[in-house]
């Protein structure tokens, strides 16, 4: 495709209330190195016209590795017997918030398996707990499929943001990655549920994941403009050791950059993280995501016993904040590019004026 021909797919995706299944196809499928080039810097461009050079900091705590769940990807899988679980108690997590804190972080985000113990009534206790303590700074949750009572009890406690992908949005895809007992619809049912809520939203999906095809990333960037989310997380598929997908190979990180630097575009004021799953593969995958038009990076600040336990995949990347050093480390790599640490809470914002 020349870069004439990309550019006006280019206009498409920044013009049209709809974007046709087939400008997407082409965009994923026929852009020579130089056309990917001209689509990294156009998103670049993007997300500095609205972000500047700031990028958002997340502090990560994974409240447990439980879960009911038995995602054929996923090494937390229930069936997964070699999994090492954990789950962090209130205090705990209370903990981690101020070291959180004081390290300057103005985002928690409580991810963990869905782990029954750690009830919905339970969750609420704890976030309207943080919720006390740091009246001004935001929570995010992403503990999965709840139910609308429990998510709005959580809203209620004081949550401000919720996580959930919606790993794929084709239907037959979902159930060759998931059991019977879960559906994209459902999934998907979760989503609007939590938009109604009046939660800033997060959604994605993996890239590359085992039978995956064009058209389902087709689709689920189609899904992505329906739903129309605040937030959007993607990242490679890596294998996990005790799953079904062990032998799977990986998901591509030039895929994944592509996509970033398209939803970009396509979304200009989205909070879109460069994820861990990508800087595992590539060890420059955190920078690289920052250049295709990612905005958001999420350290860990999990206490360092329980942290490398929550292992989705394997060889999972430890971008371990917990100590000052680790966050100017950080930094002195965004310098190096010419961004710095947006410690601000980053919550979503139209743009428009
Ligand atoms: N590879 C990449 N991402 C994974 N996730 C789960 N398992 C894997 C894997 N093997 C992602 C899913 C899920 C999030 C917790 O991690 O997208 O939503
Ligand atoms: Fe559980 Fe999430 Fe892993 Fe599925 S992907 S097994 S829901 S932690």
């Amino acid at each position: 495709m020349s870069k004439n021909d990309a550019d006006d797919l280019v206009n498409v995706l920044e013009t049209a209330p709809v974007v046709p299944a087939d400008v997407w196809r082409m965009l994923l499928t026929d852009l020579d190195d130089a056309g990917k080039e001209h689509i990294t810097l156009l998103a670049r461009k993007v997300a500095q016209s609205h972000f500047g050079t700031g990028v958002y900091v997340r502090a990560l705590i994974e409240i447990s590795s439980y879960c009911r769940n038995n995602c054929y990807y996923c090494g937390l899988r229930c069936s997964n017997s070699a999994a090492s679980r954990y789950r962090l108690g209130k205090d705990d997590i209370l903990e981690s918030c101020r070291v959180g804190a004081s390290l300057g972080f103005n985002t928690f985000v409580l991810q963990g398996g869905e782990d029954p113990v750690q009830s919905d009534e339970w969750l609420a206790d704890v976030v309207s707990a943080i919720r006390a303590e740091h009246p001004g700074r935001a929570i995010t949750l992403s503990v999965g499929e709840r139910g609308t009572a429990a998510y709005e009890a959580f809203r209620r406690a004081g949550a401000d943001r919720y996580l959930l992908r919606h790993e794929t949005a084709d239907e037959e895809h979902y159930s060759h990655l998931h059991p019977s007992s879960m559906s994209a619809s459902g999934r998907q049912q979760c989503l609007y549920e939590l938009k109604r809520l009046g939660y800033q939203v997060g959604s994605g999906m993996m890239v590359g994941s085992p039978g995956q095809q064009t058209a389902h990333l087709v689709e689920d960037l189609m899904f992505l403009d329906r739903l129309q989310p605040q937030m959007i997380g993607i990242g490679p598929f890596i294998p996990a050791t005790g799953t079904p997908f062990a032998a799977e190979p990986h998901g591509s990180a030039g895929m994944t950059l592509l996509l970033i630097s398209l939803l970009r575009i396509r979304f200009p004021s989205a909070l879109i993280p460069a994820t861990t799953a990508l800087a595992t593969l590539l060890p420059d995958g955190t920078i690289r995501g920052i250049l295709a038009g990612a905005n958001v990076v999420m350290p860990n600040i999990t206490p360092a016993v329980y942290r490398n336990r929550y292992t989705i995949y394997d060889n999972k990347k430890s971008t371990g904040s917990e100590s000052a050093e680790q966050l100017t480390l950080l930094s002195n790599d965004l310098a190096k590019i010419g961004y710095r640490i947006d410690f601000s809470r980053g919550d979503y914002e139209t743009g428009e004026e």
